[in-house]
């Protein structure tokens, strides 16, 4: 049986998930593949911490070099948020030889250009499956199993604290801070989930999924960023009446003109099936030119899902498959600079709420000044007038970001509307 030491830098909820599923399934690891994994070392500034906790056998410290120095170990797992002590680990993983598993979607979406390079240049990997919709194999499924695959779009639920929110707002009738405060006390939401819930977790996830279905640098600056904090109850009830269900959405889409990147709270069709991943769940719809397309459901967070996924990279690079794949595939060596759309160049269904005065010849003003910036509306909707207000809600055919906007201002310009407009995507 060959002996898998392993150097673990950071202590959290990951590690401490790491150390459960072995214990639990480590004799199995063993007899599927013939490698003993184990912790050997454990780096961290709580060094108590693990102890009270309890880490088997593993050496704890506070000093680096336990793991840099260490030859028998050649793959650290590096479970360190942020990416500023992140990336300096990383860096030096990579300058001593040994191969990175990592979980830190944000390090790899902001310095992966750099990191996969250095990594390339020394011939060590970085492995990265737990980063993106934690137990969900959805990396080895887009850079394996969908390989002979011209991807043509990904939509995706990659953040469980959103969607848990979102889901319980809908279910339980609750307004958005409420919802969240419930994610919160059951544990699925931090103290902070500015992270979550501003979208920017979700666009490093996508920008990770994109570079290897479109084999390309995906700067963050070029993903569209909207979070989910402004969405209210009512938005979740209109959405229904329009047939739809919120999801915060990412979404990348090769068009001939060039990549669509996203992330925004979208209406998501109720006979889609991402509209039925509900709670902390994850979702990721892809469609291939050939495969068509396929779905991966799981959760996307938790030590135990998140721990399975370090798990198998660390199966895969301990096997030496991992070292072929880096070495071949080209996206971890840069990829291309593909032409990067804008919002006004999406294009896409759109949904809006107009609140208006209730008299006449409101509703044809609205749609005067649509038809004149070439919207063309699916369907509409009006509830009945309460206090001299009314709510048309409409949801357009697919069209340019920028007339859909554009028409928008010039309704609320214009006064036709008492309130700014709500907008938001259809799938
Ligand atoms: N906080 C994330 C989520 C998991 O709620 O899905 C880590 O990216």
């Amino acid at each position: 049986m060959e002996s898998c030491p392993l150097g673990l830098f950071g202590w959290g909820t990951v590690g401490g998930g790491v150390i459960d599923v072995l214990a639990r399934d480590g004799a199995l690891i063993a007899s599927r593949c013939g490698l003993a994994v184990h912790i050997k070392a454990i780096v961290t500034r709580t060094p108590s911490r693990v102890r009270s906790q309890g880490a088997g056998t593993a050496v704890v410290g506070t000093d680096p070099r336990l793991i840099l120095e260490d030859p028998a170990i050649r793959i650290v797992l590096l479970m360190v948020g942020g990416t500023i002590e992140a990336r300096d680990l990383c860096l030096a993983a990579i300058a001593s030889g040994k191969h990175v598993v990592t979980a830190n979607k944000a390090l790899l979406a902001v310095h992966g250009d750099e990191l996969f390079a250095k990594a390339f240049a020394r011939g060590v990997g970085i492995a990265f499956e737990a980063a993106v919709a934690g137990g969900i194999p959805v990396i080895a499924a887009l850079r394996d199993g969908l390989v002979a695959n011209r991807i043509e779009a990904i939509y995706a639920i990659l953040n469980g604290t959103c969607n848990f929110i979102l889901s319980t707002m809908e279910h339980e009738g609750l307004g958005y801070q409420e919802a969240l405060a419930q994610a919160q006390r059951l544990g699925y939401a931090e103290a902070d989930p500015t992270m979550d819930t501003d979208g920017s977790d979700t666009a490093h996830k996508l920008a990770l999924l994109a570079r290897i279905a479109f084999n390309a640098r995906i700067p963050l600056n070029r993903v569209r960023i909207e979070g989910i904090q402004r969405i209210g109850f009512l938005d979740i009830r209109s959405a229904h009446t329009m047939g739809a269900r919120i999801k915060l959405l990412a979404v990348a889409r090769q068009r001939a003109d060039g990549l669509e990147l996203r992330v925004a709270p979208t209406l998501v069709p109720l006979d889609h099936p991402l509209a039925d991943v509900h709670k902390n769940y994850n979702g990721i719809y892809m469609v291939g030119d050939a495969a068509g397309p396929t779905l991966l459901v799981g959760q996307g967070a938790g030590p135990l899902p998140t721990a399975s996924a370090v798990l198998a990279d660390v199966v895969d690079v301990a096997s030496g498959r991992y070292q072929q794949t880096a070495r071949r595939f080209t996206f971890f060596q840069g990829g291309s600079e593909p032409t990067y759309l804008g919002e006004s160049e999406e294009h896409t269904g759109s949904y809006a709420r107009f609140v208006v005065p209730d008299r006449a010849g409101i509703l044809a003003g609205i749609t005067q000044v649509l038809s004149e910036h070439g919207v063309s509306v699916l369907s509409i909707h009006q509830g009945e007038p309460a206090a001299g207000r009314a709510m048309i809600e409409i949801v357009t055919h697919p069209l340019r970001g920028g007339a859909f906007l554009s028409a928008i201002e010039h309704i609320d310009r214009t006064g036709l509307t008492m309130e700014p407009t709500v907008c938001l995507r259809r799938l």
